[in-house]
């Protein structure tokens, strides 16, 4: 099949990669020329493993190609993939102007029957606006159709997540066109569910605020756990097990971060307020995570008494392993605390520097997480990458000048670095928990 898809951010890279992998002709288009100039020379704009190899060889074999001419590559394809930013506006409600340029361009090109997808994460009701916006402008007397195509993929495995996912959600306005995408998609063998527009929209918003709930759940039940001497790795476990509630995303920490939850879960919040409903819940949900590193930050500043010239080492700057995104990182939030304080920062990151320098460009960066632990009174976890679960703590015992750490994502075993005599704090374990993870 011919598609085009707009839109090169992680969604649409890695959605019409795996597309073009699947045998398709795929055109991704963007208007950031300067994109569309790198992925032409073979470079990556953001950074998912596994993604440039597959690229790379679809490139190879004339399946996949990138310009940022819109028309054209519209009016070449059958089906049209809108995977465009929805950044929050001041209020939390989602911004479409990048939606409706594109659906604009879209009903520009219109040239034969097409099916249009909306892959973008969207608030209830856009597939009707995108459908409009396109009645309004087209230019030819042309059918269409247009489709919600919620995506659920994770940075850091999208194109696993892409592969296997656990549903396809397909919101098709009839039988004909839901088949249409669902034989896009049969080569995946997944459940697939096809639904109205409306519900496929709501399903996507539904899912990611259901996950942020779950971890400010366990984040809650973590800070209860430190005053009643109960460890939340092992209450999270004992939960886990109950298939009705499933051991994923239960793991406390410094909470959510990324380019999603913390947004959708805003725009469902203005949604909810424009249908008249006020989600007390979600708000909850978003206020217990915008405390928690704040939390975290104040046990620290108590155990150091204060950061005035205290060195502070930061192991992880990304919102979570294997991406070097930094939207909504906990780490800036840890930075600022320290540097506000009056202490000084050393960080580290395997991949999340660069990203980082942009906003903190006078903080010490080490090579490795040993040189930025170099002279520090205290360290603290931030990103669980898998590097520093391996690393030789008596070396990095050596290296600093205090003892403390502070492990914002439960990496460690407390009685270990207790007997290898660090001060140590996780979130929501109990110093007497006799056995760890
Ligand atoms: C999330 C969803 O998981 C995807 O299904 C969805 O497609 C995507 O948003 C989106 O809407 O585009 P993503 O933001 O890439 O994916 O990352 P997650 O792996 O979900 O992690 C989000 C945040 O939650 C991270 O900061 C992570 O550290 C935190 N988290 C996750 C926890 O604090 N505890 C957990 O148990 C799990």
């Amino acid at each position: 099949m011919n598609i085009c898809v707009i839109g090169t951010g992680y969604v649409g890279l890695v959605t019409g990669s795996v597309f073009a992998d699947l045998g398709n002709e795929v055109i991704c288009v963007d208007n950031n020329v300067e994109k569309i100039a790198m992925l032409n020379r073979g470079d990556m704009p953001i950074y998912e493993p596994g993604l440039e190899e597959m690229i790379a060889r679809n490139v190879e074999d004339q399946r996949l190609s990138f310009t940022t001419d819109t028309e054209e590559a519209v009016s070449h394809s059958d089906i049209v993939f809108i995977c465009v930013g929805t950044p929050p506006k001041e209020n939390g409600e989602s911004d479409l102007t990048y939606v409706e340029q594109a659906a604009k361009t879209i009903a520009r090109a219109l040239n034969r029957y097409k099916v249009v997808v909306n892959k973008s994460t969207v608030p209830v009701g856009t597939g009707e606006l995108v459908r409009d916006i396109i009645l309004t402008n087209r230019r030819r007397d042309v059918d269409f159709d247009v489709v919600s195509n919620p995506e659920f993929l994770r940075e850091g495995s999208a194109i696993n997540d892409t592969l296997y996912p656990d549903r396809i959600v397909i919101g098709a306005p009839n039988q004909a066109v839901a088949m249409k995408i669902l034989e896009l998609y049969a080569p995946l063998e997944h459940p697939m569910l096809i639904t109205d527009v409306a519900s496929a929209e709501m399903i996507k918003y539904a899912s990611n605020a259901f996950l942020a709930t779950k971890i400010s759940f366990i984040n809650s039940i973590a800070n209860i756990c430190e005053q009643a001497g109960a460890d939340v790795i092992q209450v999270m476990k004992g939960m886990g097990y109950d298939h009705r509630i499933g051991a994923a995303f239960l793991q406390a920490g410094l909470g959510y971060g990324g380019s999603c939850f913390p947004k959708d879960s805003l725009a469902l919040i203005h949604t909810a307020e424009r249908f008249g409903y006020d989600f007390q819940l979600l708000k909850q949900v978003v206020a217990v995570n915008e405390q928690q590193t704040m939390l975290f930050m104040n046990r620290l500043k108590e155990k150091l008494n204060g950061f005035q010239d205290k060195v502070i080492g930061v192991l992880g700057l990304a919102f979570k392993p294997n991406t070097d995104d930094m939207r909504e990182a906990k780490s800036l939030d840890v930075i600022r605390i320290v540097i506000q304080g009056g202490g000084t920062v050393k960080a580290y990151d395997p991949i999340a520097i660069e990203n980082t320098r942009h906003q903190f460009p006078d903080i010490f960066y080490g090579r490795n997480a040993y040189e930025a632990a170099e002279g520090t009174d205290a360290l603290i976890i931030v990103t669980e990458w898998n590097e520093f679960k391996q690393l030789n703590l008596e070396r990095l015992k050596k290296v600093m000048r205090g003892n403390v750490i502070f492990d914002g994502r439960n990496i460690y075993d407390p009685i270990r670095l207790q007997r290898l005599g660090f001060d140590y704090t996780g979130i929501g374990r109990s110093p007497h928990a006799f056995n760890s993870k």
